[in-house]
């Protein structure tokens, strides 16, 4: 199967639009070895010609003009994506919808009920896109049953509950309900290989653990080195934790989770655009070289 990083970066991406921090700042100027990141969004096919997109980005637009596979052509109105799957309701994963509004078919969206609620009351995305074709809503359960998307043959996905932040219009917002937020493990049936796809990690339950052994690649949550790094640069007052994000650097976090895994290859996304790691250059982004991680940018291509 085939991975196709369409963007690497957290909710605002990078640079985010009204930023200057040092990073937004320098990648802007041009004074930092950085790349900009669009938002956060893959996409996978076992085929090359079938896709499944996790995530919906507001940078749909430009993601799908940098990867012409997408949009192969055949008939006058054409994509290549056959379903979307979303692994939580939050803006910088689902705004991407609207702009996929003129889709010839109701699109086939995958998601838990916790995110289907929200998406058909506080921020009612569903209901507007009711307006066009439509969505045609197939409900992902938590209880880590496999399940298969039509149209995309020699897949098996896994969804694995995480514990992260509902978005600020969830009813759940801190009181958050399995299904708020998954994991996703995506198996190619050919190769037996997997992959472990969680861009929102905000506690390491033990359930997970397993998945992560097991993976043959990960892609995990990389918003933040610090807990306290949005705070740090002045930028808000909220901890990574209170956002549902694991930070990389501190005790227990994503650096020493991954320290203790041997099979799989390791790599960071949904990266926010305070992190230091952005820079090809930074201390932070040699810690993790020698710890063996990797970070995602944007086009970058993974094979299992
Ligand atoms: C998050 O994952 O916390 C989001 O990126 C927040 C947002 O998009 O505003
Ligand atoms: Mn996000
Ligand atoms: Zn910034």
């Amino acid at each position: 199967m085939l991975i196709h990083i369409l963007g690497s970066g957290a909710g605002g991406g990078f640079p985010q639009w009204n930023c200057n921090c040092h990073n937004c700042r320098g990648v802007r100027t041009g004074t930092i070895k950085a790349a900009a990141r669009t938002q956060s969004s893959i996409a996978i096919s076992a085929n090359g010609e079938d896709w499944v997109l996790f995530n919906a980005s507001p940078d749909i637009r430009a993601q799908l003009e940098s990867f012409p596979v997408l949009q192969p052509g055949r008939t006058i109105r054409d994509t290549a994506i056959r379903a979307i799957l979303l692994v939580d309701a939050q803006i910088d994963h689902t705004t991407g919808l609207l702009l996929l509004r003129e889709h010839t078919a109701p699109w086939d969206i995958y998601c838990t009920r916790a995110v289907h609620d929200d998406l058909t009351s506080g921020y009612p995305i569903f209901n507007i896109l009711g307006h066009f074709r439509g969505v045609n809503w197939h409900e992902i359960l938590t209880d880590e049953s496999n399940f298969f998307i039509p149209g995309i043959e020699g897949l098996v996905f896994t969804a694995v509950p995480l514990k992260s932040e509902a978005p600020p219009y969830s009813p759940h917002r801190h009181n958050t309900v399995p299904g708020d937020n998954i994991g996703v493990r995506v198996e190619n049936t050919a190769s037996g290989k997997n992959l472990f796809y969680a861009p929102g990690l905000g506690s390491m339950e033990p359930h997970i653990l397993p998945y992560m052994q097991e993976a043959d690649c990960l892609l995990v949550d990389g918003t933040l080195w610090q807990n306290d790094e949005m705070i740090e640069a002045g930028i808000s007052n909220k901890l990574g934790s209170e956002m549902g994000h694991l930070d990389q650097s501190g005790k227990g976090g994503i650096i020493d989770i991954m320290s203790d895994l041997g099979k799989p290859r390791k790599i960071l996304i949904h990266i926010n655009n305070t992190n230091p790691i952005l820079v090809d250059d930074s201390p932070e982004r040699q810690t993790l070289n020698k710890a063996g991680v990797e970070v995602s940018h944007d086009g970058m291509q993974i094979k299992l």
